[in-house]
């Protein structure tokens, strides 16, 4: 065992990005008989937690997923209810985000969002846009197949001949341009799909479930899933050479 993993401090190998499907927030909620509202605040506080610790163990990318495009779909109160709170936590939270060295990032249309909050995200953008210590993207109002296409519609209105359509191109028309794919995709609560999360970035990244649910995912329990993943072989379809 190495020194690290003795001293139950870092991984040997951290992911360079981190993905996380933050999800559980409405069980954790229910089972303390509390509204599902409540398990989104609840939410909220641990990804400030989880971000502090992204930092300490030297992640550069972490992408959340907050809302996706099917969200919509939710009660009219508890989409409500989630579009306040991210309101809030940009009013709340921008300056320590900037203090600590976050640059903001949001992965998803900002159609539909109110002009106010998509103000306040341009803003954020902005303000944190030459940090470098993380990497925070949001992915709200976000769905991997949405993205695609808007991308393939991009293209199209750019003329982009056949021929240049590689992959390199592909992924400079995503939200996720100019950054590397996930090595890390965590998911909370115990489900085991992927929700229309990244579909494209995806292809090879090493994926770890946990059934704790979001509010409980912890600074230790991160630290477990990092472990997983620093023992992980990544093949990318190929063999490795022969050691013997
Ligand atoms: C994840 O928690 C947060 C969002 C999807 C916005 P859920 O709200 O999906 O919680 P469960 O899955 O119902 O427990
Ligand atoms: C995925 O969680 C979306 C977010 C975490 C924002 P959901 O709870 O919406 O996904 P399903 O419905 O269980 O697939
Ligand atoms: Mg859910």
């Amino acid at each position: 065992m190495s020194k690290h993993q003795a001293n139950g401090d870092l991984p040997d190998r951290v992911p360079v990005h981190l993905a996380i499907i933050m999800d559980g927030n409405g069980r954790w909620a229910r089972e303390r008989g509390l509204p599902r509202l409540a398990g989104h605040r609840a939410g909220t506080e641990n990804l400030r937690r989880i971000i502090r610790a992204c930092v300490e163990f030297g992640i550069k990318i972490l992408t959340i997923y907050a809302f996706s495009t099917e969200n919509w779909g939710r009660p009219e109160s508890e989409v409500r209810g989630l579009l306040s709170i991210l309101e809030q936590v940009i009013d709340r939270e921008l300056d320590e985000l900037h203090q600590q060295g976050v640059q903001l990032r949001h992965l998803g249309r900002l159609e539909g969002i109110s002009p106010e909050l998509q103000r306040k995200v341009r803003q954020a953008i902005e303000l944190t846009k030459n940090n470098d210590r993380l990497i925070l993207n949001v992915a709200f109002n976000y769905g991997g197949r949405d993205e695609i296409l808007q991308a393939v519609r991009r293209m199209l209105a750019d003329k982009v001949r056949p021929e240049d359509v590689t992959d390199e191109l592909m992924s400079s028309y995503l939200y996720t341009a100019g950054l590397p794919d996930p090595d890390l995709i965590i998911r909370t609560s115990g489900e085991l799909r992927v929700s229309n999360f990244l579909i494209w970035q995806a292809a090879y990244a090493e994926f770890y479930a946990t059934p704790v649910y979001w509010p409980d995912f912890d600074k230790e329990e991160l630290r477990k899933a990092l472990i997983h993943y620093s023992r992980r072989e990544r093949r990318f379809g190929v063999l490795k050479p022969e050691t013997t």
